[in-house]
């Protein structure tokens, strides 16, 4: 699959002039830069972050490997940090998608756009989200000894992912490209050949910042917010600087916010069903798209033993070190 090509983007040509390829999941190619996986448009917006993102130390962000939870973690720390200015019966999550109160850093794309403006004239603190993994941020966003910005990072049974992330795709295929099936999703997701991919390389690079730095990055596990989402949700606001005081549960604000992100009541909001997300100028996406089941191991309905047990084994041995099994 893997061949070299010429990346044609006159501004990263001459630096990158021969970056392996890899089959896309779309109709695109992805290009493999310092050992990860990304669409010739992420290469351009990791550039772009690069030279002009401007971290603040208030900043927050969430990290994830796409179709971890990232929708989900989005309503949950945007619900935590906002909870005194809004109240719940007219939450902005009632009528806007989370990816629209809490946007992708990559998503202030050109230096001339007025959203980079926005990017810079957002409010303390800044709430921004990036797929990218830790080894490719820029030395800037890299947490040190005096860094006060915050990172949560979600990761998920990579089977779930696989299957989530299948799904996902395929319903944003365009009718034009042949189907594109399960067993090809397997092999490329298998070989790391996804979005912001290999999927172990990005958890791990992410679980050795946050054992360096506990206090700069939160490790969650979708599991855990299914299964314990009050305990988390408070650990994730004593993280983010805004404990939940004993007033506060006593008044089972913390519950308030998990049920208003709940995926029954999010995904039934007429905004999640009717409504479009636009990422960029020229990526659209339905909202009910980032809502599928919202389960844990929906991959016993859809992947064969032999998969199983393929992402198990690549699993146990990548992940098996740190301590880091499903
Ligand atoms: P499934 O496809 O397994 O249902 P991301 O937001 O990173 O793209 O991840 C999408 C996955 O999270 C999808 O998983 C989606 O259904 C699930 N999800 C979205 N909102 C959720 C919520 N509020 N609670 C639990 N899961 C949610």
């Amino acid at each position: 699959d893997i061949d070299l090509i010429q990346t044609t983007d006159e501004n990263h040509g001459e630096i990158f002039p021969n970056l392996p390829t890899g089959k896309g999941w779309m109709s695109e190619h992805l290009v493999q830069y310092q050992g990860f996986w990304l669409s010739p448009k992420g290469l351009n917006n990791l550039m772009w972050i690069q030279h002009h993102f401007k971290p603040r130390p208030s900043d927050i962000f969430l990290a994830s490997f796409p179709k971890t939870g990232t929708t989900w973690l989005k309503a949950l720390v945007f619900a935590t940090v906002n909870r005194t200015r809004y109240g719940f019966s007219d939450h902005p999550l009632l009528t806007a998608n989370p990816h629209d109160c809490f946007p992708f850093l990559d998503a202030y794309l050109h230096e001339n756009d007025p959203s980079f403006l926005e990017l810079d004239a957002s409010p303390t603190p800044r709430l921004l989200s990036t797929h990218l993994p830790y080894a490719l941020l820029p030395d800037s966003m890299i947490v040190n000894r005096s860094s006060s910005c915050r990172f949560v990072y979600i990761y998920r049974d990579p089977k779930d992912v696989l299957v989530s992330k299948w799904n996902f795709l395929s319903k944003l295929r365009p009718k034009e490209l042949p189907p594109f099936s399960l067993e090809e999703a397997f092999e490329l997701f298998c070989q790391g050949i996804s979005h912001y991919g290999p999927y172990w390389d990005q958890v791990l690079g992410y679980w050795k910042a946050s054992s360096e730095f506990p206090e700069n990055i939160l490790f969650l596990k979708y599991e855990d917010l299914k299964e314990q989402p009050l305990a988390v949700v408070k650990r994730l606001g004593e993280f983010l600087g805004y404990p939940f005081s004993l007033e506060e549960e006593n008044k089972g604000v913390v519950e308030d916010i998990v049920k208003l992100c709940s995926f029954e009541n999010l995904s039934n909001l007429e905004v999640n069903r009717k409504s479009v997300h636009k990422f960029s100028r020229d990526s659209l996406v339905d909202n009910r798209h980032f809502f599928r089941k919202g389960i844990v191991g929906d991959w016993k309905n859809c992947l064969t033993d032999e998969m199983i047990k393929r992402l198990n084994q690549i699993t146990s041995d990548k992940l098996f070190g740190p301590g880091l099994l499903f």
